[in-house]
């Protein structure tokens, strides 16, 4: 008890504080998420993702080694395809863009991981991540296939990782014995376990052109109120064979992170989304808060609540931070 105890002893300079620090921010935590679109020679700044950009497949390789030179282990792409339709065929076409990407990004930094999104709602001209049934509900067994078709596409381009985005029921184990049947079984899954129907989603809807034409996503994605039901899907994801689990978004669920991290062995992934990255942005341009402290708070107190990787936009931004000096 004080006086003989004092907590502020450990406190007093920053070595002390160094060697008492339980959560380590590191940049081999981290994913940065890449936009890709047709063309080439591409750069350009996406509005509501501000330091963010939209890349030909040439710039995001270009992107992609030079952040792995800064330490970046991976990214993870995002497509916006040439055309839209009905069931979002370009989301699987060998040639599209993801695969092209894929390609280029291998070419440049061989040693660098390439992580997919898979999903259809940037591909549907509805905006949705399935196809639609007569009623205009998502069909969730007739789009297993579809989502399975991705990601051997994405697979025999050569990625490394696949991350179903959509949240139909089944999925991880329809990808699983799609991509084990065509050759790849050494390519893992990391899904998007408790993915919740958030606003947080906005900035990266305008970003990947993907919002929905009619009504929301609340009949697929879970329900904010929702506790337990992540500690289920995360079961779920296991037995079907699931090598990452991932919460998001991450900072209004930090719980959903401390659960799943306690009750799986699996790695966890938490999803830093577009909204959390736009509301520092927009603070930090108005001279509301100092970014790069903020930052570094965030992605610590994510590694803190229990993710071991952390998919953010803040990703360039935080490997430069990181190099100069310790976190907080
Ligand atoms: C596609 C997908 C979304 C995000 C990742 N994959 C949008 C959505 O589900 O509406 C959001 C990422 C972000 O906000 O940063 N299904």
């Amino acid at each position: 008890m004080f006086p003989t105890t004092r907590p502020r002893r450990l406190r007093r300079t920053e070595n002390l504080r160094r060697l008492v620090r339980e959560t380590r921010l590191s940049a081999a935590d981290l994913i940065y998420p890449l936009f890709v679109m047709p063309g080439s020679n591409v750069r350009r700044e996406i509005p509501s993702l501000p330091g963010c950009f939209h890349l030909s497949p040439d710039q995001a390789a270009a992107e992609g080694r030079r952040l792995a030179d800064l330490g970046l282990p991976g990214v993870l792409l995002f497509g916006l395809p040439e055309s839209k339709d009905e069931s979002g065929s370009e989301a699987w076409a060998e040639t599209g863009v993801v695969p092209q990407a894929i390609r280029s990004l291998k070419r440049a930094a061989p040693d660098l991981l390439v992580l997919t999104d898979v999903c259809l709602c940037e591909y549907t001209s509805h905006g949705h991540c399935g196809l639609l049934d007569s009623r205009g509900e998502v069909d969730n067994d007739a789009t297993l296939p579809l989502l399975a078709r991705v990601a051997v596409s994405h697979a025999a381009a050569g990625a490394d990782l696949v991350a179903p985005s959509d949240m139909m029921d089944g999925r991880v184990a329809a990808l699983r014995s799609a991509l084990d049947a065509a050759g790849h079984a050494q390519v893992g899954l990391m899904s998007y376990t408790a993915k919740y129907a958030s606003a947080f989603y906005g900035p990266f809807r305008e970003a990947a052109d993907c919002a929905p034409q009619s009504g929301d996503r609340r009949g697929y994605q879970m329900d904010p109120a929702n506790r337990r039901e992540a500690r289920r899907e995360a079961a779920e994801d296991t037995a079907e064979g699931a090598d990452i689990l991932m919460v998001k978004p991450a900072l209004a669920y930090l719980d959903i992170l401390r659960d799943l991290a306690e009750t799986s062995d699996l790695p966890l992934a938490a999803y830093n989304v577009s909204g959390e990255y736009a509301m520092v942005k927009a603070a930090a341009a108005r001279g509301w808060l100092d970014e790069r402290r903020v930052v570094l708070e965030i992605l610590t107190s994510l590694r803190r609540a229990g993710a071991d990787i952390i998919i953010t936009y803040h990703a360039p931004d935080a490997l430069g931070w990181l190099a100069e000096s310790p976190p907080c």
